[in-house]
């Protein structure tokens, strides 16, 4: 529940790679938040922004310390959860697989496939844990993916509507065969992030959307012989300059 002498929230948002503070939050305070689950990446930080009470969180910490195998998703959540936050996107970095989600596409996914290991998917992971089998037919909200395809629109920022994303463990980029299987996987794009984010988000019944942010082609699908950190951050900057204007013209 919120603090009593806190406004509702309106929105939530962790920030991936590339964006570790929201540009143009007013009034902005920072809350550490104790969980259950451990620390999260970080302080919540709290402000205003376009008429909405939003809050942030990087989710590689400020200064970008945690690779994505090390996020503590169920705290990152939790905390968010525990402060109010019924609505949350998630802003993800990504490489491209299919032909059209090239460096400085953004991609509004509508499915997910999860390469994942080692990392704790479920609030049931605990002693005692009332174990529950969630529906995952349809991983992101699909009223905030619409809300957030309208938002785009509204603020003339162009995006892709639908896509599969696959999440992979990281923190290295992948093989050539390795893309070459998730496409015939059918994933359009892969991060390392993506889940258990997601399904956490379901579980705590959170509306939650990924923005994706395609930083580059994923290996074997641009004409690039290598992929460098210093492509993916230059394209990455580009896309993440956009995501203010898409969060600002957001419904609260
Ligand atoms: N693979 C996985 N995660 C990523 C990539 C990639 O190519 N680019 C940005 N995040």
């Amino acid at each position: 529940m919120p603090h009593p002498d806190q406004a509702p929230l309106d929105l939530a948002v962790i920030g991936g790679s590339g964006l570790y503070n929201f540009p143009g939050l007013e009034n902005a305070t920072r809350q550490a938040v104790d969980t259950p689950y451990g620390p999260a990446s970080g302080d919540v930080v709290l402000g205003d922004f376009a008429r909405k009470r939003v809050a942030f969180l990087a989710r590689h910490g400020e200064s970008h310390t945690l690779p994505p195998h090390r996020v503590n998703y169920r705290a990152n959540l939790w905390a968010l959860h525990s402060l109010g936050a019924r609505r949350v996107v998630g802003v993800n970095a990504v490489g491209g697989i299919r032909g059209d989600m090239g460096p400085r596409v953004i991609v509004v996914p509508d499915q997910l496939i999860d390469y994942t290991h080692g990392r704790i998917t479920s609030y049931c992971d605990v002693e005692g844990a009332e174990v529950r089998h969630i529906d995952f037919s349809e991983p992101y909200t699909e009223a905030l993916r619409r809300q957030l395809l309208a938002a785009a629109r509204a603020a003339g920022v162009e995006v892709v509507d639908g896509g599969c994303y696959g999440a992979t463990q990281g923190p290295r980029l992948e093989t050539r065969a390795e893309i070459a299987r998730m496409k015939r996987d059918g994933c359009d794009l892969v991060g390392m992030t993506g889940m258990p984010e997601a399904v956490l988000a379901r579980e705590l019944a959170l509306e939650y959307a990924c923005l994706a942010l395609v930083a580059n082609f994923a290996a074997g699908c641009g004409d690039q012989a290598e992929i460098s950190i210093e492509e993916i951050f230059a394209h990455l900057a580009a896309a993440t300059a956009e995501v203010p204007r898409i969060l600002a013209a957001l419904p609260g």
